[in-house]
This record gives C-alpha cells, structure tokens and sequence, in this order.
C-alpha cells in the first residue's frame, strides 16, 4: 500500500508539471480533424491523438501491470483509483506532445465495453467532461473491434478479413466485414489464453527469476519456453479436439499443466520458492498445447469461410491481435496455417496488440471518417462490462460440423 498511494502522489506531482507546461505550448493549425482516443477498460490507462489521415500524432499509457503483478491479478478498486490519479494526466500529457488544444480535437473516441466497470466508468465520466467542456462529440468504442481494427493502421489490410483476437480476457474468431460490422464465429466457452498464462505463471513462481519479475505471465512463460531443451517432455491433450466448432476453452489445458506440475513438485521435493527444474520444458509444452489448440479452431473457420463465400480467394486476410499475439511461437505457428491456406497474416507492433488509447483513437477515426457513431447526445451513453462482438454465426458453425484435421505444425523452440 505504501508503493500505491507514493504512485498517487507522483501522478499528482505530474499533472501539476504538465498543468504549467500547457500555457506555453504552441498550437499547430495545420491539423483539420484529430480524433483523441482514451482506453480504461482493465488496467491501462492509454490517450492517443490521430489525425485526418489516419497519422498517429502523440500517444501516451501508463500501465499499473507492476502494480497488478504484486497484487496477484486485477484488484478492480485499485485499477480504478490508478484510472482516476492518471487519466488527466495521460490525457494531458498526449494533447502536449500532438502540439494541440482540445480545440483542434473534432471527436473524443472512448472504450465503453466490454471491462471491468469500475474501470469503464473513468474513461467514460472523463470523456464526457471534455465533451461537455469544449463541446465535442463523442464516438463509442468497442474493446475488441478496436483490437481487430489497428492491424489497419499499419498494414494494408481490406475488408473483408478473419481475425483472432487472444488476449487476457477474450478469445474470438470472427470475420471482418466492415468497420461496425463483425460476424462471430467462435469464441472461449471458459476462460483466455492471457488469463491461463497469468495464473500458471504465477503458481509455476516464474515470478522469483528476477528476469521475469517485471514483465506479464504471458512474456515470462515465453522467454522461459525459448529456453528449453527438451520440450517433448510433456504430452498435453488438444483441447475441444471432438467438437466440430470454432469455440475454445483453456480450462482443461490449465488443469492439464497444473498436474505436470504438481507431479514434478512432489518428485523433486520442492518447497517455498523454488521452482521445478523442468519449468521451460512445461513452459513450450503449455505453448505447443495453445498454439495446436488455437490453429486447429482458426483452421475450421478458414473452412466455413471458404463454404460460406465469407472471405474473397483472392484476398484472403488473417489479422491476430489482443496481448497474446505477442507472442512468436503462436504467431509462428498460426503462419504455418496461413501458409497452407494461402492466407496473408497480420498483427499490429506489440505495444499495439496490448491495451493502448491508439487503438481506440485508431478506431474513433475510421468511424468519424465513414460517419458512424458520432454522438453528440451524450446523456445516454453509458458503459457495458460484457458485450458480444458483432452477429453471431456460432450456431451456423456448429451446425456446418466441419471436420478438420489439423495441420503438421512444427514449432522451433
Ligand atoms: O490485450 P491485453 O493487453 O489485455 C486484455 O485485453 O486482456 O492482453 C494482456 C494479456 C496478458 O494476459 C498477458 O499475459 C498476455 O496478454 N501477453 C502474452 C504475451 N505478452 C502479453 N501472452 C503470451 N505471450 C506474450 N509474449
Ligand atoms: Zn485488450
């Protein structure tokens, strides 16, 4: 707690800083429209300003992920109180480095759903504030479309294309029609591959090798996997292997390794903090287990695509996006697939397939630029914890029982 309210009392100290520094600062008129974009919708408090070409102009994120490390997982009062200490801050801090006045901003883009709430509602009250004060529209965002949306910023991506979004709350497959227009098709039925990585990573106690202290679950469980030298060691099942469908579950992979690991924990003695010797092993084994898991659903939805007319044979688009994508032996894994199929893959830099206002502000722009969801009445805005992404074609999948036999994936660790 002692650390906590010494980051409250630095934030304050920060905006007092930036508060002063805003009277001096030149105003570039050069800009016509800029969208600002402000994501609290788990633990990172993110702004970013975008231009009317879609230029990225300043961005800015404060992350509580050492705070959330200690603590074991999201205290959702404590995302809340961080959100709360930095959001003016981060916000002020983006519009100094984008040289503009909230003048120059012609929408305010915000994550409404789906989050924790208690994190939702600081972006959304803060994002009304500035519309209230300067008199600006807001555009509602979506969490996972604006994942899905950000590979386009980079990469010349067209609609329609497939995505898969793997993060520490989702998992998804779904076919991008058009900006507002998702289709799902499959999606986790227990938990995500973030989550699982967090919690194994921590009951593996990845976090005593100082190295791995700092970084996410799901980093550690990667640099610790590269290190292995026998990674056959562990056989794990592949998981939904008898359901003809798109959805995922990461449940009984998690048990799976939690045996592996009780196993070696009871053979080797081990007490307190030590880990088990074979820990990179387990670490590839879990990696391979995702990865076959992941490949195998993203296979059948290139097949039901491919019945269903959904994505053009000429131009067919894999997008992976959410924290997971990170993660190499997984981007590797599903370019084998891409390969085989003929698919093109993308996924944005890292720092943007993690949580970052960009994305949103990413989105806010290619909604204002086709004039969608530009609000002025704001009064009826409001946030939701939970929301499906787009229509669902979940029910067409199943009953498509595709069989699908998946692929010879060859990891190198
Ligand atoms: O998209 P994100 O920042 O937040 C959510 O919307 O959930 O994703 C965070 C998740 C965490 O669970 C973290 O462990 C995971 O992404 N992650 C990774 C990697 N980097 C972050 N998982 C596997 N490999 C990585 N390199
Ligand atoms: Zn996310």
């Amino acid at each position: 707690m002692l650390n906590y309210s010494r980051l409250l009392r630095a934030s304050f100290r920060i905006r007092n800083s930036i508060r002063s520094s805003t009277v001096t600062n030149s105003i570039n008129f050069h800009t016509n429209h800029a969208i600002l974009g402000i994501e609290t919708s788990a633990d990172d408090t993110g702004c970013a300003i975008i231009n009317d070409k879609g230029e990225l102009l300043a961005e800015s994120l404060h992350s509580q992920n050492l705070m959330h490390l200690r603590n074991g997982g999201i205290i959702p009062d404590v995302a809340q109180d961080l959100h709360k200490a930095y959001i003016e801050p981060i916000v002020s801090e983006t519009l100094i480095k984008a040289k503009l006045s909230m003048e120059e901003i012609s929408a305010i883009a915000v994550t409404l759903q789906p989050g924790l709430p208690l994190s939702l509602v600081v972006g959304m009250k803060y994002a009304k504030h500035l519309s209230r004060r300067h008199n600006k529209p807001i555009i509602p965002i979506h969490h996972m479309e604006a994942h899905a949306l950000v590979a386009r910023m980079h990469h010349n991506i067209t609609f329609p294309f497939l995505v898969l979004l793997i993060s520490g709350g989702h998992c998804l497959l779904a076919v991008v029609q058009d900006v507002n227009h998702f289709q799902l098709l499959g999606q986790s039925i227990d938990s995500a591959p973030g989550e699982m990585f967090d919690k194994l990573s921590r009951r593996m106690k990845l976090r005593n090798v100082p190295e791995y202290s700092t970084v996410s679950g799901g980093q550690a469980i990667e640099m610790a996997a590269s290190k292995a030298t026998n990674p056959h060691t562990f056989k794990l099942p592949l998981q939904l292997a008898e359901y003809k469908d798109c959805n995922f579950s990461f449940n009984g992979l998690k048990t799976a390794v939690l045996l592996q690991l009780h196993k070696k924990e009871k053979e080797h003695q081990i007490v307190a903090d030590q880990l088990i010797p074979e820990v990179n092993d387990l670490c590839a084994a879990m990696l391979m287990a995702t990865s076959r898991h992941l490949v195998h659903r993203t296979q059948r939805a290139m097949e039901f695509c491919h019945q269903n007319n959904l994505i053009p044979e000429g131009k067919k688009q894999l997008v992976v996006s959410g924290g997971v994508a990170c993660n190499n032996f997984i981007f590797n894994a599903l370019t084998m697939l891409c390969n085989e199929f003929n698919y093109s893959i993308y996924r944005p830099l890292p720092k943007l397939c993690t949580d970052n206002g960009v994305m949103i502000a990413w989105n806010g722009f290619e909604k204002w630029r086709k004039g969608l969801d530009i609000v002025t009445d704001i009064q009826k805005l409001d946030i939701q914890a939970t929301s499906p992404l787009g229509e669902s074609l979940i029910h067409q999948v199943v009953q498509s029982k595709i069989p699908t036999k998946l692929i010879k994936i060859k990891l190198s660790i």
